[in-house]
């Protein structure tokens, strides 16, 4: 599965059309709740612009060294899964109406727990794991699913339910992985 971060352009074409859907492969990881509380302003209720200033911050904080002293976890999977959905949330806080009244999606996905070369790194229990066809099954439905129900009309999916934006709480097995 490939994904994306939404961006202007990118997102009117895909879901520019009446009908047309606008899906991005997020994860469980997205919710608000996974990051560190002080960050969480950047992403609640945040434009497009806004998630995107976020992330440029973020990137910045990096490269002098001040991201952790901020809040921002050493694994990047939480932040950018987490800006992936505060986007998906923008763009559709902007469309919800037309979009709805056109049978027209945005929304995020987590397809579940995946055994995949990009996971397998980062969780030590496997025994749940799906392969990629059956965790496409999930996705597909989403993707397929008519007619659009409002309840998931832009937020993060996980087998057809959504998922509270502000749940989670951080993760901390994949941060001492990476503690040197
Ligand atoms: N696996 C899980 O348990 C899990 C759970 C929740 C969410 N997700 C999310 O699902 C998405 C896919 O993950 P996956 O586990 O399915 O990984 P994967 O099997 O390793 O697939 C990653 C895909 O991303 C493509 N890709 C990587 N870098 C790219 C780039 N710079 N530009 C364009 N395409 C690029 C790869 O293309 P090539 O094959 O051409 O290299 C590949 O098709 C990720 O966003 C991940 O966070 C995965």
């Amino acid at each position: 599965m490939r994904s994306c971060a939404p961006s202007r352009r990118c997102c009117g074409r895909a879901a520019g059309r009446p009908g047309g859907r606008l899906i991005v492969v997020a994860s469980t990881l997205g919710t608000l709740g996974h990051l560190d509380p002080r960050l969480h302003p950047r992403f609640d209720g945040a434009t497009l612009d806004q998630v995107e200033y976020a992330v440029e911050s973020w990137r910045s904080a990096v490269h002098v060294g001040t991201a952790e002293e901020a809040g921002w976890p050493r694994w990047l999977n939480v932040p950018s899964k987490v800006a992936q959905v505060a986007a998906v949330r923008a763009v559709a806080a902007e469309r919800r109406e037309r979009d709805l009244a056109e049978g027209t999606l945005v929304a995020a996905v987590c397809p579940g727990m995946v055994d995949t070369a990009t996971s397998r790194p980062w969780f030590s229990d496997y025994s749940q794991a799906q392969s990629p066809a059956e965790a496409a099954r999930a996705v597909l439905d989403l993707v397929f699913g008519e007619p659009v129900d409002p309840v998931l009309y832009g937020e993060l999916v996980r087998f057809g339910k959504a998922l509270p934006w502000h749940g989670g709480t951080p993760p901390t097995e994949q941060d001492r992985l990476l503690t040197p």
